[in-house]
């Protein structure tokens, strides 16, 4: 995530090309879901911090608690949308090796109690399904996070985003079949799981999980 020189949030490019998750994602949802509805979160962002920052100037803090809001809600779309574009790669699939691995099995007991409960999360929430390294217990955790910040626990770093209301609102290529598929590192092994929740079915791809385990 970038800054630019007058302390503004910027949109980072996508980590591969707006056709490289196909089948799965189409070109032009990934690029309409990047380029204008995340975009949009880095702009709101942007305003709420320029409005606080006036009202710091002039002393009237009458919008700034609304601007606060706007704070959270937006911030909260963009960090949580730049990991998962991070978290989807054209090479997913797999189980996690290493610290992760080690991680889950000692928090969930195995595998597939984590990936069962991660689709629990999925199939409850309405914004995110996240899998965060709670600070505060020492211990990885699934979590339901509505729109963007409703759900969170203080503290649990996010590693492993899933847009759960995205993909539910976005036209599928494939509309039947939803394919959750996992890199957690750099296997290949595809991931089949029916939403037991949403109408139709949808196709997500979420990779690299691992990556800040070690936190
Ligand atoms: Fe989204």
């Amino acid at each position: 995530m970038e800054m630019n020189v007058d302390m503004s949030y910027e949109l980072d490019p996508l980590p591969y090309d707006y056709d490289a998750l196909e089948p799965h994602i189409s070109e032009q949802v990934l690029e309409w879901h990047h380029d204008t509805h995340h975009q949009g979160y880095v702009n709101g962002w942007n305003s709420a911090e320029e409005t606080l920052e006036a009202n710091r100037d002039a002393g009237d803090f009458s919008s700034s608690g609304g601007a606060i809001r706007n704070v959270t809600h937006n911030s909260s779309g963009h960090i949580l949308h730049d990991l998962f574009w991070q978290n989807m790669s054209p090479e997913g699939g797999d189980e996690p090796e290493g610290a992760l691995a080690d991680q889950i099995e000692e928090d969930f007991g195995s595998y597939d109690a984590w990936k069962g409960e991660f689709e629990a999360a999925a199939s409850a929430a309405s914004g995110w399904a996240l899998l965060v390294y709670d600070t505060f217990s020492n211990q990885l955790r699934n979590v339901v996070v509505d729109k963007h910040d409703q759900g969170a626990i203080w503290g649990g770093h996010p590693i492993l985003a899933l847009d759960v209301w995205g993909t539910l609102l976005l036209p599928r290529l494939r509309p039947g079949s939803w394919r959750v598929r996992r890199q957690l590192l750099r296997g290949r092994r595809l991931e089949r799981a029916r939403d037991p929740l949403r109408a139709g079915r949808r196709a997500v791809r979420v990779t690299n999980v691992d990556r800040s385990v070690e936190i």
